[in-house]
């Protein structure tokens, strides 16, 4: 296979109308995100993009429903979206948003030139009106009986029961969203794309793409069904005044289609991302290139979206312009994943949110549970008791305690000095050389899109590592053959560095920490695959620290949330902050506020305080200065979650003793609606040392 010269990876746009949960991870954005670390450490030049898809009736619907405009809405899960992402470690290059002006012109470049060379049509129509309302009432803001299922809560675009996409006129007994009222028809136009008319084309550039990139069984399936049905002509513009609007005179009242922008979206946030790079230009290279692999991560909701429509799009623009648009190379789309055996729901308080999760838990179990039972061939389900067993049994067994008796035993023995590799014999070669295989395997695995299968291989290897040191029985032979001991150290914790990097994708904050802790310089993240099972420690190379890797999860933190399914009410919308509840502090000057220096800060290194519930002792970088900080946080943060985090402090804050450990600053944090302690940090990439004002 010819390697493309550089991969464009996009991830479906969420929309800004809810928190993300454990479902929208494992269908479409851990699988991304591990597909793009892993080819980031191939050296591969790569780019990857997403945002908040900000328009659409699912937005208005919950506008309407709160009584406040849509725009307080996008704003407000924007961002808490965006910092929920940043929280799990996803590492978009941009997170953009379709709100934006750039975005507007984006898709109404696309609208005018479609326009303008006749391929829309306009055609009249008779659509539902609410008279009480006195709005047309497009999609979702019909409801009624499904015609397939009798179900009464259809939706005016789909049957959620049973799956069949309908429209509000298909609908038995409709009635408007807004006031309840039967709906009349009246007359109305809109401007169609003519997506019949690419079929023909459609079929063959997915029949050669899957032929070259191996498609997903379920991805071609859901498409071939679309193919079989005839694909009909859809409308791209709609009766709302939310949305881009349509660029052409006398159509002020209407707007684009939210899937004709949404899919566009990666376009806009690829050239915001250039912009911002201060190279505007910089994202024709992956867009008009066809040296570019474009990959598009969704979930199967999306499907036809992006095999069909977005695609027929591109086609469209590229018949008419010498620069030509990239189409998908694969279109990786999980299944669904459910919750203890259900699927999500809001409304029953089925499920976690993404940020409610990660303040009770680290990230890096819930990316390695999510990854090993990734929904890549059909739904899956999450349980808490598996996420416990998969962190206890895997994650900390497995790996961390490798990780943890090499290098606590290099530390006892060896003060932490790589020793030198003697003599080999056949046990060593064997576990040398599954290192120096396992990024082969693993890789041709990461290649396919089967990131279970990947992180098994490294797993494996992880497994048989374990065996390798309980075999050789070094604590034996440090006494009997100092050199057949030296040997087996020195291998396991070449091996140890080879699971830094090859977990790294899965597991990033873990990964660091133990990059930190083997005394290397640089990031995990920023090592080759291809040579990560090659001995690269020298002899004599000074290990850093060691400390517990991965913390077990205790059966009191799984019973708790047990014990809460099912009882929460709809969640409160996060924006709807409580009033302050502490009286305000006495009015300060500007220079008081000045006295206070506050700075931004990398935490490298994190970890309890003995015999304290409460107290975390964190190793801090303000530029290039260490310090060690204590903070109060013990009982909302595991240590291994904060690796790597950006973080405010106090800076000049006198030094003081806590449980007998030296604190030199003081973290800020405020507490959450359900008290957590939220450890506050820049919302935006800050260098450390950076002075806050
Ligand atoms: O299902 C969703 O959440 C959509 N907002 C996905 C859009 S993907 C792309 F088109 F932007
Ligand atoms: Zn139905």
């Amino acid at each position: 296979m010819i390697q493309a010269e550089r991969i464009l990876v996009t991830a479906a746009l969420p929309y800004a109308n809810g928190p993300i949960h454990l479902g929208h991870l494992a269908g479409a954005y851990l699988p991304a995100d591990i597909y793009v670390r892993y080819q980031r450490l191939k050296a591969r030049d790569i780019i990857f993009m997403c945002g908040s898809d900000e328009h659409g009736v699912p937005i208005t619907i919950t506008a309407d429903k709160e009584g406040v405009r849509p725009q307080v809405v996008v704003d407000r899960y924007h961002e808490a979206n965006k910092q929920a992402f940043s929280r799990f470690g996803m590492s978009f290059d941009n997170y953009s948003r379709t709100s934006l002006p750039l975005h507007h012109v984006t898709a109404q470049e696309f609208f005018k030139d479609f326009h303008a060379r006749g391929i829309l049509t306009e055609r009249k129509e008779l659509q539902f009106y609410d008279g009480e309302a006195k709005k047309f009432l497009p999609d979702r803001y019909v409801e009624g009986t499904c015609p397939v299922c009798a179900n009464t809560e259809a939706r005016g675009d789909q049957c959620e029961k049973c799956g069949t996409y309908l429209s509000p006129q298909q609908l038995v007994n409709p009635r408007s969203k807004i006031s309840g009222a039967v709906p009349e028809v009246r007359e109305t136009s809109h401007w169609y794309f003519p997506l019949g008319t690419y079929q023909k084309r459609l079929e063959a550039y997915i029949h050669d793409r899957d032929a070259r990139d191996g498609w997903k069984e379920n991805v071609l399936n859901y498409t071939r069904g679309w193919f079989k049905e005839g694909l009909q002509d859809r409308a791209v513009t709609r009766d709302l005044d939310w949305g881009v609007p349509v660029p052409l005179k006398g159509y002020e009242t209407k707007v684009i289609y939210v899937w004709f922008d949404a899919v566009l979206g990666y376009i806009s946030s690829t050239r915001e991302w250039a912009q911002q790079k201060g190279t505007p230009d910089a994202w024709r290279r992956y867009w008009l290139d066809k040296n570019t692999k474009y990959v598009a991560f969704i979930g199967k909701d999306n499907v036809v979206f992006h095999t069909i429509v977005f695609p027929a799009m591109l086609m469209a623009w590229n018949d008419a312009h010498t620069e030509q648009y990239v189409l998908p190379d694969n279109v990786p789309a999980n299944e669904f994943l459910n919750f203890e055996g259900q699927k999500f729901s809001k409304s029953r308080g089925w499920g976690i949110d993404v940020d409610e999760f990660l303040s009770r838990f680290p990230a890096d179990p819930l990316r390695y549970y999510l990854c090993t039972s990734l929904p890549e061939y059909r739904d899956s389900d999450f349980t808490w008791k598996e996420f416990q067993a998969k962190n206890n049994n895997e994650l900390a067994d497995i790996f961390g305690n490798f990780v943890n008796r090499t290098l606590a035993f290099c530390a006892r023995t060896y003060a932490g000095v790589l020793p030198a590799r003697e003599s080999l014999n056949e046990r060593d070669n064997a576990i040398l050389d599954l290192a120096g295989r396992t990024p082969v395997k693993a890789g041709e695995y990461m290649e396919g899109y089967h990131f279970r299968d990947g992180v098994g291989e490294v797993m494996n290897l992880a497994r048989a590592a374990n065996k390798y040191f309980n075999d050789s029985e070094p604590w034996k032979t440090s006494k009997s053959d100092p050199a057949r001991c030296g040997t087996t150290i020195n291998i396991c914790t070449q091996v140890v560095r080879t699971l830094a990097i090859l977990m790294s994708p899965v597991v990033p904050a873990a990964c660091e920490h133990l990059w930190g802790m083997l005394g290397l310089t640089g990031k995990a993240a920023g090592q080759s695959w291809d040579s990560a099972g090659m001995p690269a420690l020298p002899v004599g190379h000074k290990l850093g620290t060691p400390a517990i890797l991965v913390a077990k999860i205790e059966d009191e933190a799984i019973e708790r949330e047990l014990k809460r399914l099912g009882q929460a009410e709809e969640a409160a919308p996060i924006a709807e902050a409580k009033p302050a509840t502490d009286p305000p502090k006495p009015t300060i000057t500007f220079d008081d506020f000045r006295k206070v220096d506050l700075r931004v800060a990398r935490v490298v290194g994190a970890e309890r305080v003995p015999k304290s519930d409460k107290l975390l002792k964190l190793q801090i970088e303000v530029g290039s200065e260490k310090r060690q900080i204590v903070a109060g946080i013990a009982q909302h943060y595991a240590p291994e979650s904060l690796v790597g985090k950006s973080i405010i402090v106090v800076y000049n804050l006198q030094p003081a003793k806590l449980m007998g450990q030296e604190s030199q600053g003081m973290l800020l944090a405020a507490s959450d609606k359900t008290g957590n302690l939220v450890v506050l940090g820049p919302a935006g990439e800050i260098e450390s040392g950076s002075t806050v004002k």
